[in-house]
């Protein structure tokens, strides 16, 4: 009788608390255009049938529940954007899950990775205010412990100030704007003039210069990175919306050799002391391992070395000879600098067709080591099957008389034969890199990151 009634209670505590876990994310339907207006909203915008939209969902119920729990104004909600697809497409969404925090009429992409606490920390960043006030030097200093990068205006009513929050307003999607009086920073500051827009980064700080360093939001998309970078897929897409090249050590960290460490070592150094010649082309950094590198240029690069990528045109660039010395160093991202150094790769027709077939491939070879036996059924069934009526249709061909046409007509597909031959060999000498980084559905979009919605 007692577990009877102990189990009814429970059931009934777990049906009040699973009802109210759901609460924290609101399902969201076509009247949404309307009733958002006076709230802010942190969106996920999915499909039933995405993977990546499922592994979304329980992490967003725990998002839901922290941003509630903490007390923020920002309400969690999901809507499926195949029921709703007219609202869907009309916040501008095309990869799935998309996660929009929405905001007046302004409308806000998240793109880091979906874990609880970065989607967190994005919604409480871009729901706040553009630019934080930071009145103490208590508060400074604490913020100066908490980022590695920090923006902050000093001074007062200006034009400066109204383009700094402008700028805030719409590049908060990648990190903190504050505001504060002079008297706020470090005594051992001098500042040539106010008002000015500082970074603090690198244990220095750099002032904004009008003249030198053109609009103010391209010198922050700029400086928004530490100068020197530990690297990954994910760091490496952020960094391309820079448009600076990037110049890589790639490196083993499992196995750290001298000559590694070495190379490291004159990156950090050319990134810090080089900074007035290369720091507004050039992003600098290593990168654990070179599978992601090797699938990224569909070749091979040897560990350890250095590479530079233009991540704008998927061009990259290698030393002639390796580096060993800082003028190497130098030599080699000059080289770069003024064009004169041999670009490999890039975004063309042909580097298009190759990587169709580098993707293809990857994908065939990785069904085949995890299960050999579909791998031949799916590729070598349809394969034998092309290969026959192939035959056939030459056989066919030559039966009649235009034996002129038909010779040419054969040789032109031995060679692509051949082609497609040696690109398999080459396969075999690779590894197949796992995609595996690339978390997003369909990447394709390249809009804006803030983008006005009515
Ligand atoms: C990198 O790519 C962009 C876009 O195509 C191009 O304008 C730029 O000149 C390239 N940079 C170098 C150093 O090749
Ligand atoms: C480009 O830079 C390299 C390295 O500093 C230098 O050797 C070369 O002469 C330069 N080329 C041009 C065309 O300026």
């Amino acid at each position: 009788m007692a577990e009877v009634k102990a189990s009814l209670i429970s059931g009934v505590v777990l049906a009040f608390l699973s009802s109210a876990v759901l609460a924290f994310v609101e399902d969201l339907d076509d009247t949404f255009k309307d009733t958002r207006v006076n709230d802010i909203w942190l969106v996920d915008f999915y499909t039933p049938w995405c993977g990546y939209c499922k592994k979304l969902e329980p992490v967003w119920y725990e998002v839901g529940v922290e941003l509630r729990s903490s007390g923020s104004p920002v309400r969690v909600g999901k809507m499926d954007a195949t029921a709703y697809s007219g609202m869907a497409s009309e916040f501008g969404v095309r990869g799935y899950p998309t996660i929009k925090l929405l905001k007046g009429d302004l409308a806000y992409n998240y793109k880091g990775p979906r874990t609880k606490d970065d989607i967190v920390e994005f919604a409480n960043r871009v729901a706040g205010p553009a630019v934080r006030a930071l009145p103490s030097k208590q508060m400074f200093e604490h913020m100066m412990k908490r980022h590695d990068v920090l923006f902050v205006y000093v001074g007062g009513e200006s034009t400066l100030k109204e383009k700094y929050n402008d700028v805030a307003s719409e590049l908060i999607v990648y990190t903190y704007f504050f505001s504060a009086s002079e008297e706020v920073l470090p005594e051992s500051m001098s500042l040539p003039e106010l008002p000015a827009v500082i970074v603090f980064k690198d244990g220095a700080y750099f002032t904004y210069d009008e003249y030198e360093d053109g609009s103010l939001s391209s010198w922050v998309n700029k400086e928004r990175f530490q100068g020197y970078l530990q690297i990954d897929g994910f760091t490496l897409y952020e960094l391309g919306e820079t448009g600076k090249l990037v110049a890589i050590a790639v490196v083993d960290e499992k196995d750290p050799t001298e000559e590694s460490g070495r190379l490291k070592a004159l990156i950090q150094r050319v990134a810090k002391e080089y900074r007035e010649h290369f720091n507004s082309d050039f992003q600098f950094g290593h990168m654990d391992g070179n599978d992601y590198i090797n699938s990224l240029i569909m070749g091979e690069v040897t560990v350890p070395s250095v590479i530079i990528l233009n991540t704008s045109n998927e061009q990259y660039f290698l030393p002639g000879e390796p580096i060993e010395t800082m003028e190497q160093l130098v030599q080699f991202i000059s080289s770069v600098l003024n064009g004169s150094a041999q670009a490999y790769g890039g975004d063309g027709i042909i580097q298009r067709i190759k990587r169709v077939a580098f993707d293809a491939r990857s994908t065939i070879m990785s069904v085949f080591r995890s299960s050999p036996l579909l791998g031949c059924f799916l590729f070598g069934l349809p394969l034998g099957v092309i290969s026959l009526m192939c035959y056939g249709i030459c056989t066919a061909e030559s039966d009649d008389g235009s034996d002129d046409i038909d010779a040419l007509k054969r040789e032109g597909l031995t060679d692509e034969e051949e082609e497609e031959e040696e690109e398999r060999q080459r396969a075999a000498e690779l590894e197949g890199p796992d995609d595996g980084e690339n978390e997003e559905e369909d990447v394709g979009e390249k809009d804006p990151e803030v983008k006005k919605t009515d």
